[in-house]
């Protein structure tokens, strides 16, 4: 449902993202793990078509999304790292706004919103101006309106970021559901519990190169250590030299 071949993305000097192959089959929740600077964001704007590729290519659902980028844009659902949301619509406009972009129903919509306001414990809040919401409510405001049209690829870059620990829970669950009702789930995530419990297959970006792949059993055995994701990760990812940057405290 999501492929790259040879992705890359050069800013100046910088290579954000350096010739990335993927390959990631219907329902599965692909974990993007990487330290700050990565290029974890670069390769999630490359992947819905937000930015223009330096070389390589990219497909969801089996559409370029360079060259079909509507077909391709059409079946996949975006959260992105800051929830942007339109700060003078109410909860209820931002979620018809976003229906009525990817042509839902209306008599769907009238049901489904305030289904999903409700669920998020966003109830109190359809008829306030999108400007009062916290970062949170944010984040579960563009849940909400990527679950009311129904994407068959989900991005999702650093969704868990400001919930608290109720709404990470509950969305959570959310992605394990679209997962076992076949939805594609990439996600970056910083947050590695949720790498360990929620993802078939990690992947593990450094300086824009995928230097690993695999689930966390795998790399586990890569990187010989028992002991937490944590662990793991700082040892694949070099971060195991934090304790030298103590020496400033
Ligand atoms: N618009 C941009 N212009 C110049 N450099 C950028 C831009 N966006 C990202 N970068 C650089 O690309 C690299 C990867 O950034 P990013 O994809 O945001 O990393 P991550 O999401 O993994 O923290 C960083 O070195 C960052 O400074
Ligand atoms: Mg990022």
């Amino acid at each position: 449902m999501i492929k790259t071949e040879g992705l890359m993305k050069r800013f100046q000097s910088v290579v954000a993202v350096d010739r990335l192959d993927l390959d990631i089959p219907a329902g599965e929740i692909f974990g993007f793990l990487g330290p700050n600077g990565a290029g974890k964001t670069t390769t999630v704007k490359l992947m819905t078509g937000l930015l223009r590729p330096s070389a390589g290519r990219s497909w969801v659902g089996g559409f370029d999304v360079q060259t079909h980028p509507k077909e391709a844009k059409k079946i996949m659902g975006l959260v992105p790292d800051q929830p942007y949301v339109y700060p003078h619509l109410t909860g209820i406009e931002f979620l018809r706004f976003i229906g009525d972009l990817y042509e839902v129903d209306l008599s769907y919509q009238k049901k489904k919103i305030p289904e999903l306001l409700e669920m998020f414990e966003l109830n109190d809040m359809g008829s306030e101006l999108v400007e009062t919401f916290s970062h949170g409510m944010r984040q579960k405001l563009v849940l909400a309106g990527v679950l009311l049209h129904q994407p068959k690829v989900l991005f999702l870059d650093e969704p868990m970021v400001g919930l608290d620990p109720k709404s990470a829970r509950l969305v959570k669950d959310v992605f394990q559901r679209l997962s076992q009702s076949g939805v594609t789930l990439f996600m970056c995530t910083h947050v590695l519990e949720i790498a360990e419990r929620l993802c078939h297959r990690v992947g593990i970006v450094q300086q824009g190169r995928l230097t690993r792949v695999g689930t966390v059993a795998d790399l586990r055995a890569q990187a010989s250590r028992s002991g937490t994701l944590e662990d793991v990760f700082l040892a694949l990812t070099g971060g195991d030299q934090y304790r030298d940057l103590l020496r400033f405290l």
